[in-house]
């Protein structure tokens, strides 16, 4: 039920949101911009709950304090303390809750001052306006369905159509997140940043020499393991698979067990081998996650194209968070784990010159 009504969200076209700053996916309903919130103001919205923390300060002072949610951002609650905590008595990560609060100030930082909670029933309400999704899915998957279609060697292009010629694994790809906190953290992320990584990848390609059809193939496959890492069903997580093995070393299992399940050889023995070397070291060092480190000229570009568009879209996001920021400081206040604890600085120029 979810998943479906998930689908009908992604399958959306972009053209009926009605777009507001830097958000390119908003649902037709109306819905609150959580970036532009200022302190003082009330409001009385659904909202996803993100996460849930108990902490313990010792005897008689315990507190909750909820992640709440949607589309546009995300904002901390206030701690409910003591007795308070009855209100959110049974909350948890996924919920949606009828919020009513009032944006509180602490240490700088927005928090929002809960006065009423109450959990919706889920199958009433309207996740289009509560989980970060990239919108219309189409143009991502034309664009990659020619570059599989324009691939040569039909062995490869046979590889691939195991996956993405079945449609209920095209189903689960195009809603995974490519993460489920970092880049590219939204319903349709893994498709996004797929297709970013064949488009840096097929520049590179073309510069350094390295077989462009390989590379095409190596961003389509490198982070298949994904769909069974993470759950997107009303919030974004890992499955137990995804925790206990991580998405490499799935990536690289699904693609032995496609193979092996062909009623006929799809390919040769070293094809294979060339494709699994290309899921099995895309993480490019061993300590950040990768089986072996890239050995082929195919391997090191597909690991540099992953890393842009990684990194890239990481460094967007830090520099739209407000959260990232106090006041009109351009240097954000806090370094960044999805930039591995770098700052950002959020300063420009027009460089003197109207345009054109
Ligand atoms: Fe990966
Ligand atoms: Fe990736």
């Amino acid at each position: 039920m979810l998943l479906t009504h998930i689908r009908k969200v992604l399958r959306r076209p972009l053209a009926s949101y009605p777009l507001s700053e830097g958000v390119t996916n908003l649902p037709s309903m109306p819905i609150r911009d959580l970036r532009a919130l200022e302190f003082s103001q009330r409001i009385a919205d659904p909202l996803l709950v993100i996460d849930v923390q108990r902490r313990s300060f010792g005897a008689d002072k315990d507190c909750t304090i909820l992640t709440l949610g949607n589309a546009t951002g995300r904002i901390e609650s206030a701690p409910f303390w003591g007795a308070e905590q009855a209100a959110v008595a049974g909350v948890a990560a996924g919920d949606v809750g009828q919020v009513i609060g009032e944006v509180a100030e602490y240490r700088g930082k927005r928090q929002l001052k809960v006065t009423s909670f109450r959990v919706l029933p889920r199958d009433s309400v309207d996740y289009a306006g509560l989980m970060p999704s990239i919108g219309d899915i189409e143009p991502f998957w034309k664009r990659l369905d020619q570059w599989r279609e324009d691939i040569a060697g039909p062995r490869l292009k046979a590889v691939l159509a195991l996956f993405f010629d079945d449609p209920d694994f095209r189903q689960q790809f195009e809603q995974c997140p490519a993460s489920p906190m970092g880049h590219h953290a939204q319903l349709g992320g893994l498709l996004k940043h797929v297709w970013e990584v064949a488009h840096i990848g097929r520049s590179i390609a073309a510069s350094s020499g390295a077989d462009r059809d390989l590379v095409v193939a190596g961003a389509l496959l490198h982070d298949i393991g994904k769909v069974e890492s993470y759950r997107w069903n009303g919030v974004f997580g890992y499955t137990d698979r995804g925790r206990l093995h991580g998405h490499v070393v799935l990536g690289s299992l699904m693609l032995d067990r496609r193979l092996r399940e062909a009623p006929e050889p799809v390919c040769t023995d070293t094809e294979e081998m060339i494709l699994q070397h290309l899921i099995l070291s895309h993480h490019g060092r061993t300590e950040l996650g990768a089986a072996v480190p890239p050995m082929t000229l195919e391997a090191e570009v597909l690991h540099y194209a992953d890393n842009a568009s990684a990194k890239s879209a990481s460094m967007a996001d830090a520099l739209g968070d407000s959260e990232n920021f106090t006041g009109d400081e351009l240097v954000s206040s806090r370094s960044i784990w999805q930039l591995d604890k770098r700052r950002a600085w959020r300063g420009q120029s027009d460089w003197g010159a109207p345009g054109p």
